[in-house]
């Protein structure tokens, strides 16, 4: 059985159809990467699902089961890292995580030995006392993380989790999620960058314009293409031929006068392929 399955999902804000019909399945252990630009629909997909949007056409499922989102064994499941942190920086790390597992019915010593787990999980420990707004960004998208996983529970959204972070952070926030999917998590997220898909998720759900335009393990989706591209530098700009080997772009670019480059295929070429446009925004 899917852990999530969702069907024809159609969302629209006045004129704008952010979701046009949208379906999918989420299998258990997974990490799903809903890849795309901005507006693609990727946060309001994330906000059905997890119960924020609640006027909407279309049916989700939990673990073959009707989602409502006041039904609290599906609420129990889920844990949310909205795109936007939504932490109080007047309070501390510790107070954040305390009223936080109030709302969810955990409380006293329990509580509080769950929360010094998550901040040891999320490498925050020694901030526990510090107020969230003397925290740098990347402390702070740990720690809306570690809230999250508060409650323990087995599906985990991440709505662009490593937006605005720099490069080294994000390479060690990727190995969090990696380390949470070993731990038997399924992990949603959703990203617009390319190495984020290819490097975390087991299968990338590729959006635009509120439409699922292709899906597929990253591997799966680059193949199809061919595994090499031939950037050719011609008057009229950069045309591409793609290949399934390197030798045999190389034997191509060969018989050719003009400047060119040899390069993988990735995930921006699927998108290109698929859409005419470029993710990259
Ligand atoms: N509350 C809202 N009111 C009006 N329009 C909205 C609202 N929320 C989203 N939209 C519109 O719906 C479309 C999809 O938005 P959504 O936030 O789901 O995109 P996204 O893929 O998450 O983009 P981003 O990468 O920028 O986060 C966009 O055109 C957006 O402007
Ligand atoms: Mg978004």
């Amino acid at each position: 059985m899917n852990e999530i399955e969702v069907r024809n999902l159609r969302k629209s804000f006045g004129k704008i159809e952010a979701l046009k019909g949208v379906s999918f399945q989420v299998e258990r252990g997974e990490v799903l990467a809903l890849l795309g630009p901005n507006g693609a629909g990727k946060t309001t997909t994330i906000k059905i699902l997890t119960g924020l949007i609640l006027d909407y056409e279309g049916e989700v499922f939990y673990r073959g089961q009707k989602f409502h989102p006041y039904h609290r064994k599906i609420k129990r499941l889920i844990g949310v890292v909205p795109q936007h942190n939504n932490l109080d920086k007047e309070l501390t790390v510790y107070q954040n995580l305390k009223l936080h597992g109030l709302l969810f019915g955990l409380s006293g010593k329990k509580l509080d030995r769950r929360i010094d787990e998550v901040l040891e999980m999320a490498g925050i420990g020694e901030h526990k006392h510090r107020k969230v707004d003397h925290l740098s960004g990347g402390m702070k998208r740990r720690l809306v993380i570690a809230r999250a996983l508060l409650h323990s529970p087995d599906i985990l959204f991440l709505d662009e989790p490593t937006v605005g972070l720099d490069p080294a952070v994000r390479r060690s926030m990727w190995n969090f999620v990696v380390r949470l999917n070993s731990q038997n998590k399924t992990v949603l997220l959703t990203t617009h960058y390319i190495e984020e898909a290819e490097v975390l998720a087991s299968r990338v759900l590729i959006m635009d314009r509120g439409v699922m335009v292709v899906e597929g393990a990253p591997e799966e989706l680059k193949r199809e293409l061919g595994r090499f591209i031939l950037e050719i530098q011609t008057e009229d700009g950069i045309e591409e031929e793609f290949f399934d080997s390197r030798h045999e772009a190389v034997e191509r670019a060969k018989a050719l006068s003009c400047p060119v480059r040899i390069r993988e295929v990735n995930l921006e070429d699927v998108f290109l392929k698929h859409t005419g446009r470029r993710i990259e925004v």
